[in-house]
């Protein structure tokens, strides 16, 4: 089979094609041909930082890319929960920040424990479920630990890109009232996904427009947190989806403003993965593409999420 394999943690020239054997899965695991793969910036991040190396459990050769979405075409003898033909989408095998997680998704086949995927709804493409995995669980498994309450005013910002508008939309179907920041270019997709004000930050700052909030969904980072914080009502809650500010000077930070921030690190999961499977069956959460690739310009796909200004989801298509 065909693999992007990452021959040295650095630039996008280290990734090169490879023509590799079939993995075989093991008793409770699926075999997928892969139809569709997502691009995160998180791939870039293990791609650069030789900080990162853990994930890959000294294998060789490396392989990155962990959102997959594509058919099974062998299942491992405990397996009964999949059929041969069945179209599932998932998360694979992502590394917390202790364990490695070497899912070597950017291949014609991968290997998916059952425990990390769940079925395709029949109404998206194989394109649009492989853009859905990390991106939507990002906000999905931390909401449903800190829940938005129905009417809370939410601000999500990097409203427009792969996080942020499945944040929207998310939030939205919590019942929030919510406010999106993004470049203007975005303003369309973000109200279009039911985003009910949109600020554009290269014309407006936010903190002389905008009454406190309840929530804040922060994409950004450490100057932009501090700046947010500002913006959230006394009990009220922060997000951030980048810099960690669990129990260190950040929380304290929000403590003394009577708020709680939090950061929560996303993880594979097939029961989570069936129920954002449920809201997109029902048209509730729409994933947005805006570029696919072919598998071989998996270094432009890079290049492409690297320039940080991504509108919805970059894909890599195989069929
Ligand atoms: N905690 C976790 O487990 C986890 C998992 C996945 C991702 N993340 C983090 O979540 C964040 C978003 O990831 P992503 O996949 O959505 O990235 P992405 O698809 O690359 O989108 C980034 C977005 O940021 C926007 N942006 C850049 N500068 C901005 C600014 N000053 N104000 C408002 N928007 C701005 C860009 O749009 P414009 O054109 O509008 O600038 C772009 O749409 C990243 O920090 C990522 O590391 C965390």
């Amino acid at each position: 089979m065909k693999a992007i394999v990452l021959k040295s943690q650095g630039d996008v020239d280290q990734l090169a094609v490879a023509e590799l054997p079939i993995p075989k899965p093991q008793k409770d695991e699926v075999l997928i041909k892969v139809h569709a793969i997502g691009i995160n910036p998180t791939d870039v991040y293990a791609r650069k930082n030789i900080g990162l190396d853990y994930i890959f459990n000294n294998e060789d050769p490396k392989i990155l890319g962990w959102d997959v979405s594509g058919e099974v075409v062998y299942r491992g003898e405990n397996v009964t929960t999949y059929n041969l033909g069945d179209a599932v989408f998932g998360l694979l095998n992502f590394p917390t920040h202790t364990t490695p997680g070497h899912a070597k998704g950017y291949a014609e086949y991968v290997i998916a424990r059952t425990k990390d995927i769940t079925l395709k709804p029949d109404n998206i493409t194989h394109e649009e479920a492989a853009a859905v995995p990390m991106a939507a669980l990002t906000t999905w498994q931390p909401l449903n630990k800190v829940r938005i309450k129905p009417g809370d005013r939410v601000f999500v910002t990097a409203a427009g890109g792969g996080v942020g508008h499945f944040a929207v939309q998310i939030a939205r179907h919590f019942g929030a009232y919510v406010i999106a920041l993004a470049s203007g270019s975005k303003r369309d997709l973000v109200t279009g996904l039911g985003a009910h004000e949109f600020i554009d930050y290269q014309t407006t700052d936010f903190l002389d427009v905008l009454a406190p909030v309840d929530y804040v969904i922060e994409g950004l980072r450490d100057d932009h947190v501090s700046k947010t914080m500002r913006l959230v009502k006394s009990g009220g809650k922060l997000l951030s989806l980048w810099t960690n500010v669990n129990g260190n000077t950040w929380a304290q930070q929000a403590k003394q403003r009577g708020i709680y921030a939090f950061y929560n690190a996303v993880e594979s999961s097939g029961a989570d993965m069936a129920a954002l499977a449920d809201l997109l069956r029902k048209g509730i959460v729409k994933p947005h593409v805006s570029k696919v690739f072919r598998l071989e310009e998996i270094p432009l796909a890079h290049k492409e999420i690297e320039n940080n200004h991504t509108t919805g989801k970059i894909v890599i298509s195989l069929i």
